[in-house]
């Protein structure tokens, strides 16, 4: 097997409430092979989510504790997420990163933005949030074909764009292009999301519960779309979700999450005969989507 292009080793996330001090990732570990899909199962508030923004430099809110190690590697150069951030995170004796809310925000610019969007980008549940409301379709998408191709000409941008439109099939890209995000539906701004994201061509993509809130028939087609267009592109992918058969249908390995930890690490393959399950947590979720459990354990 390849070198991996993303390792997370003991990543340890904690804020600080009013209740104390929380650790809501627990020395969790997993890396994601090039062009590969690793499936993030788990429930609500397991640190599915937070998992994947370390990863991107996007740990939200308070400050609170990080450690671990992040490497991405990318073109055989080493990046060591983690250790870009010593102007505002300060590292004590046991290895602990200490988060400095108000430099957050500028080291998140300075430090991950070129690495954001070209290396790694996020399509996230709820298009209608993550698109600006004030700019069309067709601008976005523009910045992100300009990010990943500075040298094309105005033309030549649009025409990228029209095309990644109707790659995520949306009918009428001239139309769509032109469009405000609250002119279309769920589904198209979700694809518009896609293309948009996919445009920047990163090398990984985080896909956060992409079909939440969507009908069945349109989670459908979302899934069936990621599928295709990694197949084609051979892009490497978190993809978090709730549903197991959309992780199985999409990932190789997949890890399940609970309470901060991974409890789970599984193919695909032996998720969907339940061969090996070792977790109790798993087998629910096999249960409930009426999948073998195989022997218990
Ligand atoms: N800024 C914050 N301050 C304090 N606690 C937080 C913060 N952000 C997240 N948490 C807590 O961390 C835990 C993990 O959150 P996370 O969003 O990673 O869960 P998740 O597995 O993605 O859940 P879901 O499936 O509901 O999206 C949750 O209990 C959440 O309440
Ligand atoms: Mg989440």
């Amino acid at each position: 097997m390849s070198e991996p292009m993303l390792t997370v080793r003991d990543l340890v996330i904690e804020f600080d409430t009013q209740a104390g001090r929380r650790r809501v990732v627990d020395g969790v570990s997993f890396s994601v092979q090039p062009g590969e899909v690793l499936g993030i199962l788990g429930e609500s508030g397991s640190g599915k989510t937070l998992s994947t923004l370390a990863v991107l430099g996007l740990i939200p809110g308070r400050p609170g504790v990080v450690s671990g190690e992040i490497e991405l590697t990318l073109d055989g150069v080493r990046h060591k997420l983690l250790e870009t951030l010593p102007a505002v995170v300060t590292r004590s004796a046991q290895g602990e990163y200490r988060k400095d809310d108000r430099r957050w925000g500028r080291m998140v610019n300075r430090q991950m933005r070129p690495l954001w969007g070209r290396a790694m980008t996020a399509v996230f549940q709820n298009p209608k949030q993550s698109l600006d409301p004030l700019m069309t379709i067709g601008a976005q998408l523009d910045e992100s074909v300009r990010l990943a191709h500075p040298e094309l000409a105005r033309p030549d941008v649009r025409a990228r764009s029209l095309d990644w439109l109707s790659r995520v099939k949306l009918h009428n890209p001239p139309r769509v292009h032109a469009s405000y995000a609250h002119e279309l539906s769920g589904g198209m701004c979700q694809r518009a999301m896609i293309a948009i994201a996919l445009a920047r061509e990163p090398r990984l993509l985080v896909a956060d519960e992409p079909t939440t809130g969507l009908d069945t028939t349109v989670r459908q087609e979302i899934v069936e779309l990621f599928h295709e267009l990694l197949a084609a592109e051979r892009r490497a992918m978190m993809y978090i979700s709730h549903d197991i058969r959309e992780v199985l249908f999409l990932a190789r390995e997949v890890i399940v999450m609970r309470a901060g930890k991974i409890v789970e690490v599984a193919t695909a393959d032996d998720l969907r005969t339940g061969t090996g399950v070792r977790h109790p947590y798993t087998r629910t979720l096999l249960q409930a989507a009426d999948l073998p459990v195989g022997e218990a354990a």
